[in-house]
């Protein structure tokens, strides 16, 4: 199923936009459309730019962690995922109604996703997915064509219950409600979705109707009466401007000015004036101001009267993409890169019963050298990693060194953790013995354990992230 594209902006900038921004956005808008990845020069035909120009804006997102240079490629990178991760904090739909929304899922054993108008369009804010033989693989940031979808004919009909019946797709049915707020005007809409070998369309109606109005009264009580923020959020992204390379000082630093206005929205902060937003980023007001007169003509942003807030178009800045994905991939170029480092195999795994099972590997070619597949499976007991997976009384914090898992290898790991503290994979490099040190190669793996954290956590803030 092709992503359906956002309508593309017609109108002249105005006067004052930020031409860098403009610039810089647009490559993370194409980055998107073509889910995650374009070659350069395909960038260049993209956005009419020149090849020189795609480089350096493409250099200068590198440079601040947005986009991953890979040869001739670009590639979204998880640090964006914070930019999504403001409008879906600032909309608290996903916080407030996604447990909800989970709930409806189990109960039905069918997908359940929530949705709000863009546009045109319908964009998806949460997703229950079901696995599946036949499934479908829609993701949150990912848009439907307003007409031709169910939450789409609420949002457009206002009724109190619409149907899909293969508009979108030959076989995919689904029924949509609205949820309302306590003003009576229509946040989102739930649908629950399913498929004509499981269901016809009156089935699927009469099967989840009631399910599906008890949880939008819930939702609706929710919304009326929400519970007050709690715990510590991630403050606004710094984004350094140190070391350019080879993307210009002035356009890294409009385009770090830039994207600090949108990550300075939160739930604490869902609308703000132009006084509250240049106090928050630290950007003198006429500076705020250009930035949002940029994302306003590009529809990221709206004003109402003297505040400002995130529109759902900031999700077609890398959203989709980056929630398509899994923690061996989100690591990978981590694991890559401590692999060049070290000169040694490296992996991640995790628990498999009494084994640990290999989920991604990086082992540097040479004449002998660690043969783990990914797949494959080494008791627990005699590897670093299931001590670490086991959270076994490990030797230095966070660090398990152990022999094996075969005569004359040796192995340390590092556990990789969740959002919530708890160790869902393990870091490790084996090798010889008689090679490398615990103290130098523990301080690497906890450094590039730490990064893959980090990955993690901005990824995983408002979507499920399979840890294989
Ligand atoms: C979905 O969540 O994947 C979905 C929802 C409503 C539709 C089609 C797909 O009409």
């Amino acid at each position: 199923m092709p992503p359906v594209s956002s309508p593309s902006v017609t109108q002249p900038p105005p006067a004052e936009a930020v031409t860098p921004l403009i610039r810089g956005l647009d490559v993370l808008r194409r980055l998107t459309d073509a889910d995650g990845t374009l070659a350069l020069a395909e960038l260049a035909r993209a956005t009419g730019l020149a090849r020189s120009t795609v480089d350096r804006i493409c250099a200068t997102l590198a440079h601040l962690g947005f986009v991953r240079l890979d040869g001739r490629d670009a590639s979204l990178a998880p640090p964006l995922m914070a930019v999504a991760n403001a409008y879906l904090d600032a909309l608290r739909v996903p916080e407030l109604l996604g447990p909800l929304a989970d709930r409806l899922a189990d109960d039905l054993d069918e997908s359940v996703s929530l949705a709000v108008p863009d546009g045109p369009d319908i964009r998806f804010v949460h997703q229950v997915l079901r696995r599946r033989a036949l499934s479908i693989s829609f993701r949150v940031g990912d848009t439907l064509p307003g007409d031709g979808s169910a939450p789409g004919l609420v949002f457009r009909d206002g009724v109190p219950l619409a149907v899909d019946d293969q508009l979108v797709e030959p076989g995919l049915i689904a029924v949509a409600a609205p949820v309302r707020g306590p003003g009576g005007a229509v946040v989102c809409a739930v649908s629950v979705v399913s498929h004509t070998s499981r269901h016809g369309v009156a089935s699927l109606r009469a099967a989840v109707r009631g399910a599906l109005e008890t949880c939008v009264a819930e939702m609706e009580s929710v919304l009326a009466d929400p519970p007050p923020l709690t715990g510590p959020r991630p403050g606004p992204r710094s984004v350094g401007a140190a070391g350019a390379g080879g993307a210009g000082l002035a356009e890294i630093v409009s385009l770090a000015r830039g994207l600090s206005v949108l990550t300075c929205f939160d739930a604490a902060h869902p609308a703000m004036t132009l006084s509250e937003i240049a106090g928050r980023t630290g950007l003198a007001r006429a500076t705020a101001r250009r930035a949002l007169l940029t994302y306003q003509h590009l529809g990221h942003v709206e004003q109402n009267g003297r505040t400002f807030r995130l529109t759902p178009r900031v999700l077609a800045l890398g959203c989709a993409p980056l929630s398509r994905t899994t923690l061996p991939r989100i690591a990978a170029p981590h694991l890559a890169a401590l692999s060049e480092r070290l000169g040694e195999s490296v992996g991640l795994s995790v628990p498999d019963g009494e084994w640990v099972r290999c989920t991604a590997r990086v082992t540097p070619r040479r004449v002998m050298s660690v043969d783990i597949g990914v797949g494959s499976r080494l008791p627990a007991d005699a590897t670093a990693a299931g001590r670490v997976l086991r959270g076994a009384p490990l030797p230095a914090p966070g660090l398990a060194v152990v022999d094996g898992p075969e005569d004359g290898l040796w192995s340390l790991a590092v556990p990789v953790r969740d959002l919530d503290g708890r160790t869902v994979s393990a870091l490790d490099v084996t090798a010889h013995q008689g090679r490398g040190s615990a103290d130098a190669w523990g301080d690497a793996l906890r450094e590039t354990g730490a990064a893959i954290d980090a990955d993690l956590h901005v990824t995983a803030r408002f979507v499920p992230v399979p840890v294989h």
